[in-house]
């Protein structure tokens, strides 16, 4: 019974492990970064007015600390999701930009 019992553990600790590490390394190469994609979507959409010595309403967009600080707030996704008056002014970015935004939120805010 012994040896039997202890290949046992072993097969299923070694099972463990495996699926553990798929799931550690996964999410790391597909989840949204501020580098993969919100910087960007900051950069196309946000700087051109939060930026520079006086940005739009005092708020900087510029740096992931900034961009961080304001989602913190809750107030990042607020203006942008707010059809009445939204952010950019110009209109709304499309769904899948604006879940990009909240992915990322959800999962922390990560930097890289
Ligand atoms: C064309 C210029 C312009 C662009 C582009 C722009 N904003 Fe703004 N933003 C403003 C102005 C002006 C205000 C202050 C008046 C207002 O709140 O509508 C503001 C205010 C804000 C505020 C503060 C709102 C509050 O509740 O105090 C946030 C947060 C914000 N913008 C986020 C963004 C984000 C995120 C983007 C890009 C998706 C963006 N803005 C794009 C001009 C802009």
């Amino acid at each position: 019974m012994k040896p039997i019992k202890y290949i046992l553990v072993v097969a299923s600790s070694a099972t463990l492990f495996a699926v553990s590490c798929k799931d550690t390394v996964e999410p790391a190469t597909t989840a949204v970064t501020y580098e993969s994609e919100v910087g960007k979507l900051m950069t196309n959409y946000c700087i051109s007015c939060h930026s520079g010595d006086k940005p739009a309403d005092g708020v900087d967009l510029t740096t992931y600390e900034n961009v961080k600080k304001q989602a913190e707030k809750g107030e990042l996704t607020e203006k942008m999701n707010d059809e009445n008056d939204p952010m950019p002014p110009s209109g709304m970015l499309t769904a899948s930009k604006r879940k990009i935004i909240d992915d990322w939120i959800s999962n922390g805010m990560p930097e890289k």
